[in-house]
């Protein structure tokens, strides 16, 4: 095992990348994205695709009351808790090939590179494919990883409806992964490998992001009540124009965004009911989210949301439903495993610098129950959540060699 630890095998890039560009074809969109929404048919197709692999190569399948996927490498001494790594299979509606997908083929690449060497660690790996990490189909983000850790209510988690009313419990057994369980399995440490999905490394110049941890973030769903009109009848000063009230949330949340350093703050979805030309829209539900690295200063920004709600209901003759289904505080992650992430990229010789993850993880729900880190690559042009993300094959194969390294360290018992 010290032999291990002093020269740990080297990844197949060539062999991490095929894998990623098979997987990218399940969902595959006509502009060279994906669209692999949660606990749809695609969803079910790549979930099957992963198991298959983790099964060749020689692993054992677990799955929880969730969907959550653990593909187990015994360990030497397999009683020691397991070193785990992964991310997630789901996309955005006009997703990329490597958000999420990456973290979870990198630690399928790292099985695949001990298998070559045929060695074994001390401690188990485990490979780990979070359900639902995007949010997008079912609210909130994160969902397989926080409700595993205990900080969403499983009922809670299940009851979660998509915009067709399904709920998450029915498509979870509709596509077959309902397991048994959530949480408790024995972790001494997470790592999670993941494009940058932001701007900074590519234009620092630098191959590896070790990430310090997660900035907080909030998610609303609003619902703003007002009354269907005849758009030709109905007088400017009767109306109740739920559509005018919106669109005035929208440019509030937009300014506290831009008047707060650091921030970011998005309306990404909204519905307008009944939606046709000539009705004053009665009814408008739209999300709100806000995100910031200093929890004082998301509070405030909390604060300054909700009164900007408040305010443009009155002023509109509206009512106004506003439920936070996601309070998420900033969360460093664990010294010792960004310690083993930095140590590696030095040793590889791989220029590397520190970074906050904007985006949320689901290691940043693993770091509030066990030692976490991540470890980032650029994506060029800082582009994600969209269909032309992209990211070299060498840097992918860096971060995944940077994940080998840190979990051969960590699982030396
Ligand atoms: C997911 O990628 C998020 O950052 O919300
Ligand atoms: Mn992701
Ligand atoms: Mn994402």
């Amino acid at each position: 095992m010290s032999n291990l630890i002093g020269n740990p095998p080297v990844i197949d890039s060539a062999r991490l990348w095929q894998a990623l560009m098979d997987l990218a074809r399940i969902g595959a969109t006509a502009r060279g994205g994906v669209r692999r929404l949660a606990l749809t048919d695609e969803d079910r197709q790549a979930r099957d695709l992963f198991v298959q692999w983790c099964r060749s190569a020689g692993c054992s399948i677990s799955i929880d009351a969730v969907g959550n996927i653990f593909a187990r490498r015994p360990g030497h001494n397999d009683a020691l808790p397991a070193i785990m790594a992964g991310s997630h299979l789901d996309t955005q509606p006009s997703g990329g090939k490597f958000d999420g997908a990456y973290g979870v083929m990198a630690g399928l690449e790292v099985v695949r590179a001990l298998n070559d060497v045929g060695v074994q660690t001390e401690a188990p790996i485990e490979i780990v494919a979070w359900t639902n990490e995007e949010g997008t189909r079912f609210a909130p983000s994160m969902m397989g990883s926080l409700t595993y850790a205990g900080l969403a209510p499983l009922a809670q988690t299940y009851a979660s409806t998509d915009s067709e009313g399904k709920s998450m419990l029915a498509e979870l057994e509709r596509i077959g992964y309902k397991g048994e369980g959530c949480g408790g399995r024995a972790i001494a440490a997470y790592f999670e490998a993941h494009i940058e999905q932001g701007p900074v490394l590519e234009e620092e110049g630098k191959t590896i992001g070790v990430v310090l941890g997660g900035q907080g973030q909030f998610w609303y769903d609003v619902v703003l009540v007002g009354q269907d009109a005849h758009a030709g009848t109905t007088p400017m000063r009767r109306r109740h124009d739920a559509l005018v009230g919106a669109a005035s949330v929208v440019q509030a949340v937009n300014r506290i965004g831009r008047d707060t350093l650091r921030s970011c703050a998005t309306v990404g979805h909204m519905r307008v009911e009944p939606n046709s030309r000539n009705v004053v829209p009665g009814r408008v539900s739209f999300t709100i989210e806000v995100r910031h690295p200093d929890d004082e200063q998301r509070l405030a920004m909390d604060a300054a949301v909700r009164r900007a709600v408040q305010e443009a209901a009155h002023a509109n003759g509206l009512e106004v439903e506003l439920q936070r289904i996601l309070d998420q505080p900033a969360t460093p992650f664990d010294a010792d495993c960004v310690f083993a992430v930095r140590r590696a990229a030095e040793q590889r010789g791989f220029s590397h610098m520190d970074i906050v993850s904007g985006a949320a993880h689901d290691a940043i729900a693993m770091a509030r129950i066990v030692p976490t880190a991540m470890i980032f690559v650029p994506c060029a042009g800082g582009v994600s959540h969209n269909e032309a993300e992209s990211a070299s094959p060498g840097d992918l194969a860096a971060g995944c060699q940077v994940l080998l390294d840190a979990i051969v360290r960590k699982a030396a018992g």
